[in-house]
């Protein structure tokens, strides 16, 4: 199982230090990511937790002033970077074009993508959740070939869902990650919007599922350790 923790825009540095110290205690099975805000990778050490980004620059190195380029990620260690989240495709205005491009700059180093795609309500409630998916999917993946596209994980993320306790059903979510998996037979596909430690027993009923990319919960260690405990017994 995939856990990505998507710590956002959360933390100063002295409370990501003391963060980062306790989140390495927690021993699971689990494949653990932590993506911190890009400005404290640097404070990430070498451990068994993999280091990912939450932004690419969809620039090379050069003269782009505030950006961080693929190449610059990769040589402070990072292993994985998320790509098209919502948060940056509604607040930054982020393109389809943008994202295939810095998925692109990733796969060039080496650095896995975590690609997010999903649906807003008003496109779940007009039943348009797979056309919009497998758009974004396409998008996403322009030009790439059939080996780089074993190499994406894919996150689906209903926008309805993220930081707002609703979820779909098990069956709503099988079906989007089956739909996933039937244009990327060979991906990794994680679930995340609200998924927390008291809906995972739920979850984890989800065969399909590969792993979980965590917002909220991921800032909270008392519960992700619950959310683990449960996922794993
Ligand atoms: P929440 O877990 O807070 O709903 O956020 C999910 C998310 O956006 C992870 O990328």
């Amino acid at each position: 199982m995939i856990i990505a923790l998507n710590n956002k825009s959360n933390f100063t540095k002295e409370e990501f230090l003391e963060y980062k110290e306790k989140l390495n205690k927690i021993q699971k099975n689990a494949n653990l990511i932590l993506c911190p805000t890009n400005l404290y990778i640097g404070l990430v050490e070498q451990s068994n937790i993999g280091l990912g980004a939450q932004n690419v620059s969809k620039t090379s190195c050069g003269a782009y002033t505030g950006e961080i380029s693929a190449t610059q990620l990769k040589s402070m260690g990072v292993k994985y970077c998320i790509v098209g989240h919502s948060e940056r495709r509604k607040y930054q205005h982020e393109t389809d074009e943008e994202i295939n491009q810095k998925v692109k700059l990733l796969l060039k180093e080496e650095i896995i993508p975590i690609i997010c795609v999903g649906e807003e309500k008003e496109e779940r409630e007009t039943n348009r959740q797979n056309e919009v998916i497998a758009k974004e999917l396409e998008e996403a993946l322009k030009d790439l070939t059939i080996e780089e596209k074993k190499k994406v994980i894919i996150a689906y993320e209903p926008i309805w869902a993220i930081g707002t306790g609703l979820i779909p059903t098990n069956e709503e979510i099988e079906k989007i990650i089956n739909l996933i998996k039937c244009h990327l037979p060979n991906t990794k596909v994680l679930y995340g919007g609200s998924a927390n430690e008291n809906n995972i027993e739920e979850l984890r009923k989800i065969s399909v599922i590969d792993g979980y990319l965590l917002g909220g919960i991921s800032l909270k260690l008392e519960k992700l350790d619950i959310f683990l405990e449960k996922l794993e017994n």
